[in-house]
């Protein structure tokens, strides 16, 4: 692995793998009385969020924590310097502290690029989601759970629906599953298609009805209202009846097809709240699998060499 993880692009086939096989272990974890491994202990994690987030935020804390790192969590929403100034005034305290990892997100495409590249700091910068860009340990703890689900994802027919336009868990999906032999499927209005997207590794469609009985996997995306102003589609029940996973569509689905979701969701928008509950929707296990596979990525940025288990 790479020094930092800002891109879904950093990680080869290898990469990939050993993040998921590590977190399998990890994973087991989750399961038992005691959740706490000593293989991070001394070491400092920031988790660094100039954007509003709860379950990514708690997710790396939880993450870290049970390696036995220490956790300092800087929430800079709200500062009022200018956007280069603080993330490196920012960046220079951080350094100060002694941070190991810094887990980065921005409002801003390219800032945990801009953070990791300054020489502002000597730690690993894990990126939590910037801007519209990417979001890659979303997209690890995706295809972890695909692949608790339906093993190799060699072949597989993986449909993300919605909101790809201002989606950096659909761009970090798109870039990994192709890495791990996927085929991906983009459906969305032709207004919340990025441009751009002929050259990502994925094809494209319209047409919900169309794509969905072929599909193993269904990810739905939130339509992410606060980055719209207007104008994307007609309006919301307009977007549902194209765009919504309700319990109709999810009738046309195989029987082994699960349907995700990286929330939050807004159920009667992009999925239906029969089909968010249903036994084919793995959302709330998608939730435990990040815990675990952030523990993975941060254990093989900063530990790395001990096993993961220890015996101290
Ligand atoms: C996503 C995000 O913030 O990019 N959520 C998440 O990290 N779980 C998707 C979203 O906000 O819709």
């Amino acid at each position: 692995m790479k020094r930092h993880l800002l891109s879904a692009a950093d990680l080869s086939r290898d990469d990939a793998e050993l993040v998921l096989s590590t977190a399998a272990e990890l994973r087991s974890l989750a399961d038992r009385p005691i959740k706490k491994l000593p293989a991070l202990r001394g070491r400092t994690v920031v988790n660094l969020f100039f954007e509003d987030s709860t379950r990514t935020r708690i997710s790396f804390e939880a993450a870290a924590k049970r390696l036995s790192a220490d956790v300092i969590n800087f929430s800079a929403k709200g500062s009022s310097l200018s956007k280069g100034e603080s993330l490196k005034d920012t960046a220079l305290t951080l350094e100060a502290m002694g941070a190991d990892a810094v887990v980065v997100r921005h409002g801003a495409s390219g800032a945990p690029h801009r953070l990791a590249h300054s020489g502002w700091v000597r730690s690993s910068v894990v990126n939590a989601g910037d801007g519209t860009h990417e979001h890659p340990t979303q997209a690890l703890l995706d295809a972890f759970t695909m692949t608790r689900h339906l093993g190799s994802l060699d072949g597989r027919r993986v449909a993300i629906v919605g909101d790809v336009l201002h989606s950096r868990v659909a761009r970090s999906n798109a870039l990994l599953l192709a890495t791990l032999g996927a085929e991906v499927t983009l459906v969305a209005p032709p207004t919340l298609l990025p441009v751009g997207v002929d050259s990502w590794p994925v094809e494209t469609s319209y047409d919900l009805d169309a794509v969905i009985p072929k599909a193993d996997v269904v990810m739905m995306l939130r339509v992410q209202r606060e980055r719209m102003n207007g104008g994307f589609f007609p309006t919301p029940r307009e977007y549902s009846r194209r765009y919504g996973l309700d319990g109709r569509r999810m009738a046309t689905l195989q029987d082994h097809t699960i349907v995700m979701h990286p929330g939050p969701m807004v159920r009667g928008m992009e999925i239906s709240a029969d089909v968010a509950d249903s036994d084919r929707s793995v959302i709330v296990e998608q939730v435990t699998n990040g815990v675990a596979v952030r523990m993975a990525v941060l254990y093989l940025l900063l530990g790395g060499a001990q096993p993961v288990g220890g015996d101290e």
